[in-house]
């Protein structure tokens, strides 16, 4: 465990401890960092870390979720804008670079950045100086670069949906982070740190019986999932956690499993087409995903590995809109 003033980092696996110390060196140097790995397996945390490990430490860390800002305003938000730079612009306004300035950019789901300002983002990188919308003289930036994917960059690069320049510039020091299910060691103390941290005053034992199937199952939303499932344990938890109180979705080994319950019934009723069957198939996945993901329809459709907007178009087609 590696406390820094206010974050803590789980890493007890050997493939966690081993991939720590590589980056407490990263840490130390001033390079571009890339951070790949699935929902939810630590990459804020860890971009978090690398700037409290970091030379910057005492100046700002500015988050940025590319995929939540509307692509209409990226650009204004991220480099700023001048006055009088479009309809609404009334002052000038700094953007998120200029507001990291000495410290540390963390531009997760990078992924998600669009084709027309990777030309910008290069500039940043290359000559270290940006252009505020609507501006004419450049503005030097001296910011870190921290950015997050969910998959292989190199993937986009192929389909020429990233520049393989900005690819090259980003990817100087690449971090993969395994997902949960390839590090089952770390499930225990991960555990026991969210249980101390949702009830903090009293003692609450996992029976070796309730570990063994939490240590078993797969975690798809890695340790998002964890803790909200330690969170929700923890408002029943009495004394101990036996299997009895573990969430139903645990308890079915696999999450394949979990659906092909849901949908035994369209399964066994024979009188159903095909189109019937798949259409129960996929609405229970929808279901879980949403499940897993606590209503977070972002999240949700990360796991599904699909658009936001095609996951919104399935949520109105099985009705599950509130
Ligand atoms: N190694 C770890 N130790 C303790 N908490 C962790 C660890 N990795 C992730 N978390 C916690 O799990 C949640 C999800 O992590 P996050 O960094 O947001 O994942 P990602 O950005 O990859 O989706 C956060 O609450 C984070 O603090
Ligand atoms: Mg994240």
């Amino acid at each position: 465990m590696s406390p820094t003033s206010s974050l803590t980092l789980i890493a007890q696996s050997a493939v966690m401890r081993e991939l720590l110390e590589h980056v407490d060196t990263v840490s130390r140097s001033d390079s571009s960092v890339l951070l790949v790995g699935e929902t939810g397996v630590g990459k804020e945390l860890f971009a978090e870390y690398i700037h409290k490990k970091s030379t910057r430490e005492s100046f700002p860390f500015v988050k940025v979720g590319l995929a939540s800002l509307p692509a209409e305003l990226l650009e204004s938000e991220l480099f700023g804008h001048e006055k009088g730079a479009y309809t609404g612009a009334g002052t000038e306004k700094k953007g998120l670079f200029e507001l990291a300035e000495a410290g540390s950019i963390f531009l997760d789901d990078i992924d998600d950045f669009p084709v027309h300002l990777q030309s910008k983002l290069l500039r940043i990188l290359e000559s270290r100086e940006l252009m505020r919308v609507g501006g004419t003289a450049p503005i030097p930036v001296n910011v870190r670069v921290i950015c997050a994917s969910k998959i292989d960059l190199k993937v986009l690069v192929d389909k020429n949906l990233f520049r393989s320049d900005l690819y090259y510039r980003i990817n100087v020091v690449p971090i993969h982070i395994p997902p949960l299910r390839l590090r089952r060691d770390d499930i225990p103390l991960l555990i026991t740190h969210f249980l101390h941290r949702f009830i903090p005053s009293h003692g609450v034992e996992v029976t070796d019986e309730a570990m063994q199937i939490l240590r078993s199952y797969d975690w798809p939303g890695n340790i998002r999932e964890l803790r909200n499932v330690v969170q929700r344990m923890a408002i029943f938890a009495n004394g101990s956690i036996t299997p009895k109180n573990l969430p139903s979705e645990i308890h079915s080994s696999s999450s394949l499993e979990s659906i092909l319950k849901a949908c035994n019934k369209c399964l066994v009723e024979e009188k159903m087409s095909f189109e019937e069957v798949v259409h129960c198939l996929e609405m229970n996945l929808v279901k879980q995903a949403l499940l897993k993901a606590d209503g977070n329809r972002t999240q949700a459709a990360k796991i599904l590995n699909l658009s936001p907007s095609t996951l919104r178009d399935k949520l109105k087609k099985f009705n599950l809109e509130d």
